[in-house]
Parts: structure tokens; C-alpha cells; sequence
């Protein structure tokens, strides 16, 4: 390995968030090695996999278990990895699949894609988080005109990742907001989901969020009350949609190959990075989870110790 990012799933996993749910993918229990997403070097080839060698430079994701990527070695899928570009800060790669696939999952689920989103225009809430911001690269790419609701210290950030407009979160963002979007994109609160619905205008694409209570239901409410919970949520939700809005989507994290074949895409072309934050040892990784848990700006990765 040569690195591993901290994501803020990976400060609420380590306080048990999520652990029911996961648990059916076996990921519920502790002790467990958290991290979702890697760069490094390959060491070691499964028969049957001709796309790496030995020595190659990778980068990608791994699903949720309880055997992440906050290690010295990483088994992965072949399928779920990019050949890193041979130039570059490989270091920083493992900043961006996780969150760029949940990001492309969001956009998709709203009902976007690179064929319709020319002229369109989009709203993002947390549009200066991880992944409000590879949002803002990839729809200014796609040629969509974003919205972006963010702090005005992050304004400059917004408009460089590619934002059109930038809008005050600390103020009431959502008064001075008309129906007009095509789609909405949630990588920030629950609770403002429906403000955001609101914006939509009668037979817009969408909505996606990647903030919304299942795990949460479950964990809190158990099996049978938590799935009750999740429909009626859902449900009020759906209900809040303009007329003739056809998505409504709550995004979950999975490693989507043609999500994984648009980052490369978008990485080759040099479209696509995070702001870093600290890089920290293996054995100084509280240290990164601290930053995370304190709302820090840039990415934190953890490097393996020698
Ligand atoms: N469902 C899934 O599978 C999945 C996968 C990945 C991520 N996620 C979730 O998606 C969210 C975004 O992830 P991320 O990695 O982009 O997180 P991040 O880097 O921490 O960014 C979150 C952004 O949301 C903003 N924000 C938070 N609360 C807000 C509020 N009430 N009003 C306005 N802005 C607010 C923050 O802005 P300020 O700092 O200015 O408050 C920040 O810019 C996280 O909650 C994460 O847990 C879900």
C-alpha cells in the first residue's frame, strides 16, 4: 500500500454507526480494519487476472468489510482498480474513488448523465465537501451549469472546482432559491433534503441524496421498526417531489465499474482532485480520524509505517 484516505464513513464506523446493515455484508463487527479506498503498488496476482503485473501502480476501492484499506497490504478485486498514470502524486489517487463512485452514483441516481446534462442546471448542497467538489468538476465537464451552497470562505474553491454560482450556507440559502433546477444534489444534511426538493422544477430530472437514515433507522429502531421507518421517510419524501419528477434516489456506496471507468477517464485527463489535508502514519491515524471529525478541510491520508 501507499496510501489510504479517511472518509467521514470511517469516523461513524468506528463509533458503531451503521453496524446492523453492514452486518449482512459482514462488515458490522468490531475488531475491524475500516478504509474504503487505496493507491499502491502490486505485490501479488490472482490466477486469472491478466489486467495487472507485478510492480503496476493502482489505485481503487473496496467494498465495506471488516478488512479495509487502512493496512500496510490490501487484497482487492482486480475489477475494482485503475491503472495509476506512471506520472504523478500516486500518494493522493487514494483520495478519490470512494468518493468519486458515491458522488457518480448520486449524479446518476438523480438522472443525470453525460449524454443529457449539457445546459442543465444543478444544485449542490456540501458543494465544498469531498464529494460536492468531484461534483463540481465532473458536471462543469459534462456541461452542466452547477449551483454550488457552500460557506463564503469556500466560495473561491467552488468557482475553481467549477461552479457557476455559489450560494451562503450559513445564511437561509434556500429563501432566495426559485423552482428552476433540473437537479438536486444532497452531500451534506438530511435535514435540509426536502428545502432541496423544493428547488426542482415541475418535470426536472431529479434528486439524489448520499445523507438519508437508513443505516441510522436500523441501528436505532432495529430490523423490523428501522425498515417501517426507512419506507415512511422515504415515502414523505417521495411525496414532496414537484409533479412529473421521475428520481428520487438514496445513494449507497458500491464499487460501480462504470463509475470507476469515468474516474480514470477523468484522472488521465487531469479533471479531477481533491484539496489534501495531513498525511499521517499508519500509528498516528487517530491523528487523521481527528481531523475528519472536526469538519478540517483536505482529505487526510494514512501511509503505511516504513
Ligand atoms: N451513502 C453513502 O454510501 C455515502 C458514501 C460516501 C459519503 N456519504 C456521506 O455523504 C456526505 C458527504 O461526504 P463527503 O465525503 O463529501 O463529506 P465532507 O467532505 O465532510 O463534506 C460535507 C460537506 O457538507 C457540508 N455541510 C454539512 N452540514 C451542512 C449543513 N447543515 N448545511 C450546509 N452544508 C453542510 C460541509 O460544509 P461545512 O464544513 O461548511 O459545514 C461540507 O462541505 C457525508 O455525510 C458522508 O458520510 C455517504
Amino acid at each position: 500500500m501507499t496510501a489510504a484516505s479517511v472518509n467521514p464513513i470511517d469516523v461513524r464506523r468506528a463509533q458503531g454507526y451503521g453496524r446492523r446493515l453492514l452486518s449482512l455484508l459482514g462488515a458490522g463487527k468490531f475488531p475491524m480494519v475500516l478504509g474504503n479506498d487505496l493507491a499502491g503498488v502490486v505485490t501479488a496476482v490472482g490466477s486469472g487476472v491478466s489486467a495487472f503485473r507485478l510492480g503496476d501502480r493502482v489505485y481503487g476501492t473496496k467494498p465495506p468489510s471488516t478488512d479495509g484499506t487502512h493496512a500496510s497490504h490490501v487484497l482487492v478485486k482486480a475489477a475494482h482498480l485503475l491503472p495509476a498514470p506512471p506520472e504523478g502524486d500516486l500518494q493522493a489517487l487514494a483520495a478519490l474513488p470512494y468518493s468519486f463512485v458515491t458522488m457518480w452514483l448520486a449524479v446518476r441516481g438523480a438522472g443525470l448523465t453525460p449524454q443529457n446534462a449539457r445546459g442543465k442546471s444543478v444544485l449542490v448542497l456540501g458543494a465544498a465537501g469531498g464529494l460536492g467538489t468531484l461534483a463540481l468538476q465532473m458536471l462543469s465537464t459534462w456541461g452542466a451549469t452547477v449551483a454550488a451552497i457552500a460557506r463564503p470562505q469556500d466560495f473561491p474553491a467552488c468557482r475553481e472546482a467549477g461552479a457557476r454560482v455559489v450560494i451562503d450556507s450559513t445564511g437561509k440559502p434556500f429563501a432566495s432559491l426559485s423552482r428552476t433546477f433540473d437537479a438536486t444534489l444532497n452531500f451534506a444534511s438530511w435535514e435540509l433534503d426536502r428545502l432541496l426538493l423544493g428547488c426542482l422544477h415541475d418535470g426536472a430530472f431529479g434528486h439524489a441524496t448520499t445523507v438519508h437514515p437508513l443505516l441510522g433507522n436500523f441501528d436505532e429502531l432495529g430490523w423490523v421498526r428501522g425498515a417501517l421507518k426507512t419506507m415512511s421517510d422515504k415515502r414523505s419524501h417521495r411525496a414532496a417531489l414537484p409533479k412529473r419528477v421521475q428520481n428520487y434516489h438514496w445513494t449507497i456506496f458500491k464499487p460501480e465499474a462504470a463509475a470507476l471507468s469515468e474516474l480514470g477517464k477523468l484522472v488521465e485527463r487531469r479533471r479531477i482532485f481533491l484539496p489534501m489535508g495531513p498525511r499521517v502514519l499508519l500509528t498516528d491515524a487517530a491523528q487523521g480520524f481527528d481531523h475528519v471529525k472536526t469538519g478540517r478541510r483536505g482529505r487526510v491520508l494514512i501511509l503505511p509505517d516504513s
